[in-house]
């Protein structure tokens, strides 16, 4: 990193007075600046409707923006109003969430849609208090929707914002009363009158300038006001496990089909009480993750929250599957032509589509 002035310098508070300038103020103008030159060209930017924010910030939650270019594009095409979603079958709703994961969002989305449809005539209220009486909207959510499509002023905390006000006030994680410092902070320092565009503008610093490892210190429109500037502590990366599974691929032909896309795949539902992906349909699990060479289809790798699985995928006979399988959720010999449409975990959907077995235009991007 070059070497910058002291940031404590900068920050004198005589030279603040003797200058006559706030300094809030000006950083706000540098941030709207870069935020207006540098921003992501995303396909809810410019949305003037709230339904679509409300989508796009929903998928956003523990999602990277590249993964959920494509699903909101498919997502919003499928479902392009609030009635159109609440009129869905959960099921199918689902399966457009594919690969997404936290499968729990897309429930609480489709649940609140239903609500908005019954209770509000179809049209999402507008203010962030109101907001925040439907499933699946917080605080966080509640105050992007509600700034960025009614320049409501409230602030956006969100895990990046966090950084860049820890960063610029010299906070350290572990300070006592942290969180609400930081959101004492960031609603003094949003700018009340471009609070949209000012929200996703931290968002996106913290996203791209301010990220948590190599900062980008020198181009950064908060530099002047920032009190570490690079030399701040980073927090240890989480330590992601390794562990190998073994998935099943059973193929048969479809009964009484004589060509075409004629085969069909075991699939099977994870239990509704399941905490993780309840009601996903997945590949039956084998016995043993020790596939031999000769039996192996694909290997693939598929990280799920801390954890790195190597998964080994073997081909096997109808009448093997029992032998050679865990008991898990109820089965069912799914057309391949059908299989796309289920609510598929990550993984199901991953290995279909490396295997070229889901119809062309429903694969989905490899994560
Ligand atoms: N992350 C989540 N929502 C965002 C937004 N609206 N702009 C930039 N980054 C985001």
């Amino acid at each position: 990193m070059p070497k910058l002035p002291s940031p404590r310098m900068k920050l004198d508070s005589r030279d603040r007075a003797a200058s006559g300038v706030d300094h809030d103020e000006a950083l706000r103008a540098s941030l709207l600046a870069w935020y207006a030159a540098n921003k992501r060209d995303l396909p809810w930017r410019g949305a003037e409707n709230s339904y679509a924010i409300w989508v796009s910030e929903i998928m956003l939650q523990q999602t990277r923006v590249a993964a959920v270019i494509d699903r909101y594009m498919a997502f919003m095409e499928r479902f392009p109003t609030v009635t159109a979603l609440a009129a869905a079958p959960e099921e199918e709703v689902l399966a457009l969430w594919s690969g997404l994961g936290y499968y729990r969002r897309a429930r609480m989305l489709h649940k609140a849609a239903r609500l908005v449809a019954a209770d509000y005539g179809g049209i999402l209220p507008a203010a962030s208090a109101e907001l925040r009486k439907l499933p699946g909207i917080g605080a966080y959510t509640a105050a992007a929707i509600a700034s960025i499509a009614h320049g409501e002023p409230v602030a956006v905390v969100d895990g990046n914002v966090e950084r860049v006000l820890c960063r610029l006030a010299g906070w350290e994680e572990g300070e006592p009363a942290l969180r609400r410092r930081v959101e004492e902070r960031a609603a003094r320092f949003l700018d009340p009158k471009h609070a949209g565009d000012f929200n996703q503008a931290m968002m996106e610093m913290g996203a791209t300038l301010c990220a948590p490892r190599n900062p980008q210190c020198a181009i950064c429109p908060l530099l002047a006001g920032c009190r570490t500037r690079g030399e701040h502590k980073t927090a240890p990366r989480a330590k992601m496990q390794s562990r190998a599974v073994g998935c099943a691929l059973a193929l048969r032909k479809r009964r009484g089909r004589r060509a075409g896309n004629d085969a069909e795949v075991l699939l099977e539902q994870r239990p509704a009480a399941q905490t993780v992906m309840p009601g996903l349909w997945e590949l039956p699990i084998l016995r043993s993750a020790d596939v031999a060479a000769e039996d192996l289809r694909l290997r693939v790798r598929h990280a799920i929250m801390q954890v790195n699985y190597d998964v080994r995928v073997r081909a096997v006979g109808e009448r093997e599957v029992k032998a050679l399988t865990v008991a898990g959720g109820r089965r069912r010999w799914v057309p391949l032509e059908e299989a796309a449409s289920l609510p598929l975990t990550g993984l199901a959907r991953k290995i279909l589509t490396r295997l070229r077995l889901l119809p062309a235009a429903q694969r989905s991007q490899p994560r």
